[in-house]
């Protein structure tokens, strides 16, 4: 029979998950389909509480249910704990199942660019301060890396991750964010700024460390203004798709039972795409 896996979100056509899992599902000869599933908010929890009745055996979950998805699993491992958000369900026994593989995702792809990317590494700045920079204040203290600034427009929202993670996160004001670049080797945006159709992420990366690795979650265009800038400086770069790519691995695994590649391949589908 076979085997149907899918994508919640609201609007969710713009999605590339259907194209990622679709070339996994068809690389791999498997009987399976991933389709993508526009539930409106008023419909969310009524799908998630009857998951069973949708015929599906998982699914990613995008903005804005991860949320709902998060309160709805009667499981959860403990990343989606921490982070309150859940991208990957599946279906354990009849039972609701959530994950949160952002973590995964953002740590997977510095790591397939430099596997060094961490080490000796005891400050990085982060720009933002919403969902998805929760997820990668988290995956940055898992690598031991022991102190996180992080600047964003709205400081509260920083205090708030502050609160959560304690004091290895350190807000600070956007307009000191000069000072806190002098010396800095990690630097990731997690702000919208930079995307297609927003205004461009504009800081001065004159006083980062040489030896610095800057990496952006947005990945419409794949160079953003923040990452040409950066490459103008000779500075190294790692762009957001592979975090797009990396955290459906865990989801397809999970469902499908064969843990897929990221590869050249798939990447260069996904970019022709966007
Ligand atoms: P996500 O889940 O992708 O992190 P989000 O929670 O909406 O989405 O967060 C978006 C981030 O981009 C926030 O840090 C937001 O700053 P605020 O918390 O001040 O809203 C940031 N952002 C979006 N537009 C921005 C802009 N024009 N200037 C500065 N920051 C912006």
């Amino acid at each position: 029979m076979t085997r149907r896996a899918g994508i919640l979100g609201h609007p969710v056509a713009h999605s590339r998950s259907p194209l990622i899992h679709g070339y996994w599902l068809n690389s791999h000869g498997i009987d399976g389909r991933y389709d993508p599933f526009d539930v409106a908010p008023a419909d969310i929890e009524r799908f998630l509480g009857d998951f069973t009745a949708s015929g599906l055996i998982g699914a990613n979950v995008t903005v804005p249910h991860k949320e709902a998805a998060f309160r709805a699993a009667v499981e959860l491992d403990p990343v989606a704990s921490a982070l309150g958000a859940v991208n990957t369900l599946w279906l354990d026994d009849g039972r609701l199942c959530g994950a949160n593989t952002d973590v995964h995702g953002f740590l997977a792809n510095l790591d397939a660019a430099n596997p060094h990317w961490a080490r000796g590494l005891d400050e990085a700045v982060v720009l933002g301060a919403g969902g998805a920079s929760r997820a990668i204040v988290f995956g940055l203290i898992s690598r031991g890396v022991a102190r996180i600034v992080v600047a964003n427009r709205t400081q509260a929202r920083a205090e708030a991750l502050r609160d959560q993670f304690g004091s290895r996160v350190v807000p600070v004001d956007w307009q000191d964010l000069p000072a806190r670049l002098a010396g800095c080797r990690l630097l990731v945006n997690t702000t919208s700024l930079g995307m297609k159709g927003q205004p461009p992420l504009d800081i001065d990366l004159s006083g980062l460390s040489p030896d610095a690795l800057v990496t952006d979650i947005v990945y419409v265009p794949l160079v953003t203004p923040l990452l040409a800038a950066a490459q103008a400086r000779g500075l190294a770069t790692v762009d957001g798709l592979g975090m797009l790519l990396h955290q459906a691995v865990p989801g397809f695994a999970r469902w499908f039972g064969v843990r897929p590649q990221v590869s050249e391949e798939l990447r260069a589908l996904v970019l022709a795409d966007l």
